[in-house]
């Protein structure tokens, strides 16, 4: 980060399954800017919730259990991992019932409330690449470097396929986008990339590209 500028953020959002993550990452290495996966933030209170055997669609248990907790976080590898009581969950972080639960979870007001003062606490002090579903629309209105990733259906689901996990991800979409809070939304200034028939480097030559025009070079 050059010396007396504010860090910059550039805002990553998506469908589920749209190539956004491995996407944020690559581009976060080229730039040697922090990488921050907000969805793993929601699937690791997710998975906590599921190891108490709190019943996920009990908002107050929930809000009870995430303003118990202590929240920190840690740099792996340029990644940011989300530490619930000291404990990093990142290797639970795909497990079947946390695909099936986390758009329930990622509703609840305290918990949205605590991942985005995080985000944005991080944000103070390192350039990122964020990524999620309301990361220019909500969490970084002001960021003048937001994209939306997208894929056709049919991709989404082989990709996510590819990966071995079972994703009801079309279930996932419609519920993050029909939700009161912070839905999934195309930022009014983002740009939009459909990377149905792209490579992942293609997708960051491209996003590339643009910050070259708009003065962030690479
Ligand atoms: O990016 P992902 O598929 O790992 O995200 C998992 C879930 O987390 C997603 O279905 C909804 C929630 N999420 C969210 O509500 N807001 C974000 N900024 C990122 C993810």
């Amino acid at each position: 980060m050059p010396a007396q500028s504010l860090p910059r953020v550039i805002a990553i959002d998506g469908p589920a399954a749209s190539g956004k993550s491995s996407v944020a990452r690559e581009l976060a290495r080229r730039l040697n800017f922090v990488y921050v996966n907000s969805g793993a933030m929601y699937r690791a209170v997710t998975w906590s919730v599921l190891e108490r055997a709190i019943d996920p669609a009990d908002k107050s248990a929930i809000a009870k259990f995430i303003s118990g907790s202590r929240l920190d976080g840690k740099f792996v590898d340029g990644e940011f991992h989300l530490l619930i009581d000291d404990v990093d969950l990142n290797q639970h972080l795909h497990e079947d019932r946390v695909n099936a639960e986390v758009s329930r979870v990622s509703t609840v007001p305290e918990v949205r409330k605590l991942l985005v003062q995080r985000m944005q606490d991080y944000a103070t002090k390192h350039d990122s690449v964020i990524e999620g579903r309301d990361i220019g629309s909500v969490v970084f209105p002001d960021t003048p470097y937001k994209f939306y990733i997208d894929a056709s259906p049919a991709v989404r689901a082989q990709r996510r396929a590819a990966q071995g996990h079972r994703d009801e991800i079309a279930q996932r979409d419609q519920a993050d986008s029909s939700r009161a809070a912070s839905p999934l939304v195309v930022a009014k200034d983002a740009e939009v990339i459909d990377s149905s028939d792209l490579t992942v480097s293609q997708v960051v030559d491209e996003i590339a590209g643009r910050l070259r025009a708009k003065n962030l070079l690479i």
